[in-house]
């Protein structure tokens, strides 16, 4: 679901001039290192550049350092700045908690950051319940090593339907608010780049990465060589299908019960509906979505979306303030396609406009729909569009 949800998020077109800048200048500086090959060899670099004369420029030295955020384990590009932990749970309230929950646990869809991890671990830097089978959630705190890592991804890409909008006091902050719910630091504690190194040594899971394996591709890190699996390639005579030689039978799939209602001791994991013959539960026979699912649109819009000026221009809205990535025109995505949001609120553009604003739960179901930050008047035009029948 959220690879799905992934493709439909746009990047940001901050990132996407950046990184062409970046492309556009770092080819120029190789044409113009390269000496030119034999005639005809093909296209030789030179002449590539002479056919685009005056295309791209070396990035400046803003546009990189807008693009070089990233933190190393050992905190190299972690920029000045402190946080407390008070400070980060209003962040979090306001912020995160709609989708990550009030505790970090997390609601139906989103994944938990906490939970799992004891102050045992602390000491160890080895999360027990990684190594019990019957153990059913791994959260990010379980499995984290290095503090940086949490640092960075909430720095880069937190809030979800809005990254990169914290400063580096609210990513310290709101961190701090993280490692006190899993009983790593203390509430009173104030998180900073002077005190993270000793912070990491805390780290549940600190001692639970592994690199002896050959996913680096360097010596760095005692890397290895090959891969730790080993398989000899079937070379001839090799079997072409797999063949089942047992599987689970019908009669035996509920025995103990629904197992999805089992698997829930911490945040939302869904285990199989075993209520439900295997393959047959469609995506949506998840509980948590059937109970939220719109009914399906009867028809069609008449009309491609385009060809309607009221349309395209409220869609461009929709489109530009990223509605899309959770609805649809006519169907239902994450939140409600609105089609149905109009058929259900016909002429309530002030509640409407309102509820773009400031978001909600519980009017389609149970997933969220997190507060926007779209100017008054966008809402506002959205709003009456939907008010108005959204197009029909
Ligand atoms: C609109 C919903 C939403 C909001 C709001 C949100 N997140 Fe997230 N968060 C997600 C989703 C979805 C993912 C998984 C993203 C992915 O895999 O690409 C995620 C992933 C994360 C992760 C990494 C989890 C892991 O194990 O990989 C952290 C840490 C995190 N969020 C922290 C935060 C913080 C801190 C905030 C508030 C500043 C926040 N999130 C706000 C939806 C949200
Ligand atoms: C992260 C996913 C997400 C994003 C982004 C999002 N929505 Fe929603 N939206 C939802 C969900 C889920 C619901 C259903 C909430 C509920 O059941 O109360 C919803 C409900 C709504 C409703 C109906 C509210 C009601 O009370 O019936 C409107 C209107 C709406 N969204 C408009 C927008 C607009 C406009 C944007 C962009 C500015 C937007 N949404 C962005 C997920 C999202």
């Amino acid at each position: 679901m959220f690879s799905f949800l992934k493709a439909r998020r746009p990047m940001p077109a901050v990132w996407a001039r950046t990184a062409l800048a970046l492309l556009l200048g770092a080819s120029a500086g190789v044409h113009a290192q390269s000496t030119p090959g034999p005639i005809n060899a093909g296209v030789t670099p030179k002449a590539h550049a002479q056919s685009y004369p005056g295309l791209g420029r070396p990035a400046t030295a803003k546009e990189i350092a807008a693009w070089d955020i990233d933190v190393r384990p050992d905190f190299k590009g972690l920029p000045k700045g402190s946080g407390s932990v008070a400070k980060g749970q209003d962040i979090w309230e306001a912020k995160c908690a709609h989708c990550h929950g009030v505790f970090g646990e997390s609601n139906e869809v989103f994944s938990p950051l906490i939970g799992g991890t004891t102050k045992k671990d602390v000491e160890t830097g080895r999360v027990a319940n990684l190594t019990r089978s019957d153990f059913p959630g791994r959260t990010t705190l379980m499995k984290v090593s290095t503090l940086s890592t949490l640092w960075d991804y909430i720095n880069r890409a937190m809030p979800w339907t809005n990254p990169k909008s914290l400063s580096a006091d609210e990513v310290y902050a709101v961190t701090a608010f993280l490692l006190s719910l899993a009983e790593v630091v203390p509430d009173d504690f104030v998180l900073s780049d002077q005190n993270i190194a000793e912070v990491q040594k805390r780290m549940p899971n600190r001692h639970g990465m592994q690199t002896r394996h050959a996913m680096w591709p360097g010596k760095e890190f005692n890397g290895m060589p090959r891969p730790d699996t080993q398989n000899v390639a079937c070379m001839n005579n090799c079997a072409t299908e797999p063949k089942l030689a047992s599987f689970l039978p019908d009669f035996a799939r509920n025995n103990h019960g629904n197992l999805r209602d089992q698997n829930r001791l911490i945040g939302p994991q869904r285990g199989a509906d075993t209520t439900t013959p295997e393959g047959k539960s469609p995506a949506l026979a998840d509980g948590v979505l059937q109970a939220s699912a719109a009914p399906a649109p009867k028809a069609p819009s008449p009309a491609p979306a385009g060809d309607n000026p009221a349309n395209k221009a409220a869609l461009a809205l929709t489109q530009k303030h990223s509605c899309n990535a959770c609805h649809a025109l006519d169907k239902k995505l994450v939140g409600p396609a609105f089609a149905e949001i109009a058929k259900k609120h016909a002429g309530k553009t002030d509640y409407l406009a309102s509820k773009i604003k400031l978001g909600g739960q519980g009017v389609w179901g149970p997933i969220p729909m997190p507060a926007q930050s779209l100017p008054e008047a966008d809402a506002k035009a959205i709003a009456s569009w939907l008010a108005a029948g959204a197009g029909k």
